[in-house]
């Protein structure tokens, strides 16, 4: 089998990996893999196109599937499959969209700290993901900010700005909605050796641990850093496409999607 390649994604934020079968992988190259991941937050995989048992099974081989409730399951058969599925009638706005975020940060333990999209239905010319990356957001900051920071940490909330499209979910369902989740995590993390910004814009409701007359301009200081252009990557899906990104390195929400039919297949790990 021919030996993968790396390719940094707009803005070095990510990075693509060509020349690969996820179907026939080796150790060696599962490894180089997770390597990236670790290296670059996000992976982009074009056009794999597997099978739901194909899917499940890469997932395994690069961290513990996790069975997420509160989205509609594939199959008994596949249970860490979820579908995330926008119709062309579909109004409300889309899952996880609006707003940046880090998948579960709400969360005190056992966060999810893989998220991997597959595209299975790809509308034309719309439903871009779009990943920011702390590290990059990190390296770029003033100095005076990354001391003001330093031992900060951000209260994280499921009842935060992002919220709405998680209880229009849960009522589409037919779902009772769960109880407002908040958990406490540093903003300052170390990934692979890099300080990377972990402010889930979507979730943060305080930050503490600072100075308190600065805490306030703090919070929306970082939210505007990190959905500044420079550190943007609007990835655009075609189908059979895979996305595995880390939830500590990696900032992403969906983009808006009207009058059409989108499905993607959703895996969480740990
Ligand atoms: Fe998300």
């Amino acid at each position: 089998m021919s030996s993968l390649s790396i390719t940094p994604g707009t803005n070095n934020v990510g990075a693509y990996i060509n020349s690969i079968e996820i179907k026939e992988l080796d150790q060696k190259q599962i490894n180089k893999i997770k390597d990236t991941l670790s290296q670059f937050g996000v992976i982009f995989i074009k056009k794999q196109n597997l099978d739901p048992e194909s899917y499940q099974n890469f997932a395994k081989s690069i961290g513990t599937p996790v069975v997420y409730p509160r989205l509609k399951g594939l199959d008994k058969k596949f249970p860490f499959i979820n579908v995330i599925e926008r119709k062309p009638d579909d109004k409300n706005l889309s899952f996880g969209s609006s707003w940046l975020h880090q998948d579960t940060s709400y969360l005190a333990n056992d966060r999810p700290r893989y998220t991997m999209l597959m595209g299975i239905e790809i509308p034309n010319g719309q439903g871009n993901t779009i990943f920011s990356s702390g590290f990059n957001a990190y390296e770029k900051l003033p100095y005076e900010i990354k001391i003001k920071i330093e031992n900060a940490t951000g209260i994280f909330s499921s009842s935060g700005p992002i919220a709405i499209t998680r209880l229009e979910r849960e009522k589409e369902m037919g779902i009772k909605s769960s109880d407002s989740m908040e958990a406490e995590h540093p903003i300052v993390k170390i990934v692979n050796g890099k300080k990377t910004l972990y402010v889930s814009p979507g979730h943060l409701m305080k930050i503490k641990n600072v100075d308190e007359k600065d805490a306030v301009y703090l919070k929306q200081y970082l939210v505007e850093h990190v959905n500044k252009k420079e550190f943007i990557f609007s990835y655009e899906w075609s189908k059979g496409d895979i996305c595995l990104w880390d939830n500590l390195s990696i900032l992403h929400m969906a983009s808006e999607i009207k009058n059409c039919r989108r499905v993607m297949h959703r895996i969480t790990m740990k």
